[in-house]
């Protein structure tokens, strides 16, 4: 059967803009930020150019390319590119890696959905301060919490929504979506960022607690931070993360191309879109919103995890006129964000069924949201797991599978060679110095950030070796081993299919049997 193709231009920049734009640019991003200050965006903004940009077209061209083979995930698109045995294998984190992701992301893509309506009804409107609504979470996301219940109901309707789209296929399902919410998103998201550029100083008595001193903070560097590796480390995991990349969804997504859809202007729009959506608006709304009413130093005590999104912006609605329809506002721009991206993640392993295996999308969607609800539970359920799945698959699995990715574009599928294909379409010509980039600079940047992981974080991570962390491991081993067992599958059945084909074909004629030897 013939692979679907991106139905219109718009639908494919607003699907792949809704890939990369997530709970990424609205929370994870000002978490960060105001972790670190204003040196964040200095290495942020240098990952930008040097990784994210050229890695985001390399993708394309990767995902493009599969495509024309019939294959929509990396373990056959890498096989197609590198005509080694190896190459298939070295594929399957793009299609574990977002796996793993999109579990724990549609349990906090849940939470959004449950805010959104807590904020509606005013729920948590009692809980004023920052110990309260602290509570008010605890009892929502911990197994045995007073409102766990309605945590676990927003996680099915959650898991249902997915399931339907992805069930409809890229064009009816992913494409018409993308085209709804990213511009709803937009307007949202515009709506809120002018509603907290106007709350100027909330309270005269105190006027360090400004919108100005938030935008200040997060924009004027302290290049003292920037001596120490940690900030190098979370500002590039942020460009990864932020962008989808080394996670094989912009492959999957770019696998659904014409052959000469433009990969330079498409891929740059999916960039600077996603860039405009961070930087611009996510870092216009709750950084300054916290700092104008709470100020620098409670600010950064609440980004830890989803401080920022799910304590401080709920206390700052109970501040505001209007504070309910903020809020709904708020957590439905999270929920728009956040589904256009798990969808994102689901295809990879729908299309890995379907494209190696022939199963229909149905039962490749049903395998794809099954798997995914049963890697959550132990997530939701089992202390410590979440986090520990998100370091190996949303943090270490990324940089692996981009510097694999990176590395047999630039060197075994050979530059020269990707460089032409690149251009296959495209209105605009990449600047030269971008070939340097990647088949040099954006390696070695991801081995020193890799190396420095391990250095920094891998060490507190092993530490922590209680029985449910390293369930969490050999779950993720294990996951990982059943996809290398069942590429092996999927590559030798056709292996034989080729054999019996080549078998029935009629013997070619005497002469031409002659001229062969
Ligand atoms: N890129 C997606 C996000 O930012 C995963 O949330």
């Amino acid at each position: 059967m013939a692979r679907e193709k991106w139905g219109s231009r718009i639908g494919l920049i607003l699907a792949m803009a809704g890939n990369a734009v997530g709970l990424g640019n609205f929370i994870r991003f000002p978490s960060q930020a105001a972790q670190y200050g204003g040196a964040f965006m200095i290495p942020y903004f240098l990952a930008f150019f040097l990784l994210g940009i050229p890695l985001m077209w390399v993708e394309w061209e990767i995902g493009r390319y599969g495509g024309k083979f019939g294959h929509g995930s990396l373990p056959g698109m890498l096989d197609k590119m590198w005509n080694k045995p190896i190459a298939k294998y070295l594929g399957v984190l793009g299609v574990v890696s977002p796996l793993l992701i999109v579990s724990y992301y549609m349990y906090v893509e849940s939470w959004t959905l449950g805010y959104a309506f807590f904020s509606a009804t005013g729920s948590y409107f009692q809980a004023s301060t920052f110990d309260s609504i602290r509570q008010f979470m605890t009892d929502y996301i911990s197994p045995g919490g007073a409102q766990f219940l309605i945590a676990i109901v927003f996680f099915v309707i959650t898991v249902a929504v997915n399931f339907f789209i992805i069930s409809r296929g890229v064009v009816q399902g992913i494409e018409k979506s993308a085209k709804v919410l990213m511009p709803l998103l937009i307007i949202f998201a515009i709506l809120l960022a002018i509603r907290v550029l106007f709350l100027g100083t909330p309270d005269p008595s105190k006027p360090d607690n400004s919108v100005l001193s938030g935008l200040a903070y997060q924009w004027v560097p302290d290049f003292k931070v920037l001596l120490a590796a940690p900030v190098w480390l979370a500002a590039t995991g942020q460009i990864f993360f932020t962008l989808s990349l080394g996670g094989g969804e912009i492959p999957t997504y770019a696998s659904y191309l014409k052959k000469d859809d433009d990969i330079v202007l498409n891929g740059l729009a999916t960039s600077s879109t996603n860039e405009f959506c961070e930087v611009i608006l996510g870092g216009s709304i709750a950084i300054p919103a916290a700092v104008a009413f709470f100020g620098i130093a409670q600010t950064q005590a609440a980004t830890g995890n989803m401080g920022l999104g799910f304590l401080s912006m709920p206390l700052v609605f109970q501040n505001i006129p209007l504070g309910q329809f903020f809020g709904a506002l708020w957590f439905l721009l999270l929920f728009f964000a956040a589904i256009t991206s798990s969808l994102a993640m689901l295809q990879p392993v729908v299309t890995f069924f379907q494209d190696e295996f022939g199963w229909s999308r149905m039962k490749s969607s049903l395998f794809a949201i099954g798997a995914a609800v049963a890697i959550a539970l132990p997530c939701i359920f089992l202390p410590g797991v979440f986090d520990e799945v998100d370091f190996w698959a949303g943090t270490v699995g990324l940089a692996v599978l981009a510097l694999i990715e990176i590395i047999i574009f630039g060197w075994f599928f050979d530059i020269e060679k990707g460089w032409v294909e690149m251009h296959k379409g495209a209105d605009m010509r990449i600047p030269k110095i971008f070939k340097f980039i990647i088949k040099y600079v954006a390696p070695l940047y991801i081995l020193a950030i890799f190396i420095g992981w391990i250095a920094t974080d891998l060490p507190a991570f092993l530490a922590k070796g209680d029985i449910y962390t390293w369930g969490a491991r050999i779950m993720v081993v294990v996951l990982m081993a059943i996809f290398c067992i069942l590429i092996k599958i999927a590559w030798d059945k056709k292996a034989k299919a080729a054999a019996k084909m080549k078998e029935s074909l009629p013997a070619p004629p005497f002469a031409a049997q002659k001229e062969e030897k």
